[in-house]
């Protein structure tokens, strides 16, 4: 019989319990596409005596990952800890210093120390995939690395965290608040541990990260991602947007730039009737540009016990049959460290105010945004009420830092309530 394929699990929380249960169900399936055997040695977790529904009585037990991960008898590694620090990457690294392949979900190490990492393993020829590090079940990794490895990729776009999805759609289709819709999220126990990861937009700037590297030949860069989460998004904005045939996505952009890479995570205005404009709740879509294929869009479950568990096995199965491209697409001591293009892109933007309703106090907003260089395409007044007319302008195509100059000067005029909110718009 042809060697079977030895593994080691740490972690045994929704994706290394559903990692189990496959290898288990579809033993017989994944033998013959392996074209050899899949076997668990040994598994890792916090707790042994927790029961996670799956029998783990076949399988030796290790207390800590970093022993599990220098085992001699397995030769893959599956990190399903978590976490950019600590006890993940140390494993992480022992794994690759006893010559293991790694699999791992961890878009946070990657995000953090994914150069570094492959660095090392390059250096001891040895594999790291993660398939489940980024949109969960969708296979975007293989597909930018494999299936468009003939192209220069134009631009990465998408939607990379179902958790914010699921809120901005809830709180459109609900009429409630952010702080509701985030108590609802935490109720379905949607949300990490800490939540700031999701609403925050660190999470999907994780994953953009990761992408930008294997689509730019950049070294992963999490540190010049622009990042703005949806905290401050309202349903005033949600519903302003819809009459004017928008929706508010937490959207990931990444491209190369005459200056260097840009890559940002923001809430952004795109047509409701564009792909990105109609996903609906948890789902994630990524959406490829390459030079020769022109535009792909991948969309699906971004989390989740089964999708997650999905991405791990195909980069199990890949191990098994000695798939082994470099590690972000090209060996890591050839990726670049681009610099980054902070906001150079000109997009029009969405501007909410709220105007004392006086005598002027359009005319001193529109001077404002005259010396910002930023030009007015629409605006509607609505909803007055005795005090306060609430105003919503499109602008002309433009750039971040022109909007930003405009929002600084803008209490100068001393006619507005409360905070302008100016959003970009990705018509895509
Ligand atoms: N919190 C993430 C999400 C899980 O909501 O998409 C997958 O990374």
């Amino acid at each position: 019989m042809t060697k079977p394929l030895r593994i080691g699990i740490a972690g045994l929380g929704t994706v290394g319990r559903g990692v189990v249960k496959i290898l288990h169900k579809n033993k017989n399936l994944l033998r013959k596409r392996a074209r050899r055997p899949i076997e668990v040695i040994a598994v890792s977790a916090k707790n042994k005596a927790k029961n996670r529904g799956i029998s783990l009585e076949s399988y030796n037990w290790e207390n800590d990952p970093r022993v599990l991960a220098c085992r001699e008898d397995i030769d893959v590694f599956v990190e399903l800890i978590g976490g950019h620090e600590g006890i993940a990457i140390e494993a992480t690294k022992a794994a690759i210093n006893s010559g293991k392949d790694v699999i791992t979900a961890n878009k946070a190490m990657l995000a953090h120390h994914g150069h570094e990492l492959a660095l090392q393993a390059e250096s001891k020829g040895s594999a790291i995939r993660f398939e489940a590090a980024v949109a969960g079940g969708i296979p975007v990794v293989k597909c930018l690395t494999e299936g468009l490895a003939g192209n220069n990729v134009d631009r990465i776009i998408g939607v990379m965290n179902g958790t914010c999805n699921y809120i901005l759609t809830r709180m459109e289709s609900s009429g409630l608040s952010f702080e509701d819709i985030f108590a609802e999220a935490a109720d379905l126990g949607y949300l990490e541990a800490d939540p700031n990861l999701d609403v925050g937009g660190i999470d999907a700037g994780h994953k953009l990260s990761i992408l930008a590297s294997i689509a730019f030949g950049s070294q992963v860069n999490f540190g010049s991602v622009e990042l703005e989460g949806i905290n401050q998004i309202s349903v005033e904005d949600i519903r302003q947007a819809a009459d004017m045939g928008f929706r508010i996505k937490l959207l990931g952009i990444a491209k190369m730039t005459s200056r260097g890479l840009e890559q940002r995570m923001s809430p952004c205005l795109v047509p409701a009737e564009s792909p990105l404009g109609q996903l609906e709740g948890g789902t994630n879509m990524i959406i490829l540009e390459g030079d020769q294929v022109g535009q792909i869009i991948l969309r699906g479950q971004g989390a989740g016990e089964s999708p997650t568990s999905s991405a791990v096995l195909a980069d199990i199965i890949d191990l098994a049959r000695e798939i082994r491209p470099p590690i972000f697409g090209q060996p890591a001591k050839e990726l670049t460290l681009f610099p980054p293009a902070k906001s150079e892109s000109q997009t029009p933007f969405y501007l909410r105010l709220q105007l004392l309703d006086q005598p002027g106090a359009l005319s001193k907003v529109a001077a404002i945004l005259g010396k910002s260089d930023v030009s007015i395409d629409r605006m509607r007044q609505y909803g007055h009420d005795d005090e306060t007319a609430p105003l919503v302008i499109l602008t002309h195509k433009t750039t971040r830092e022109s909007v930003d100059s405009a929002v600084s000067a803008l209490p100068e005029t001393r006619v507005l309530k409360g905070n302008p909110v100016a959003l970009r718009i990705e018509n895509v």
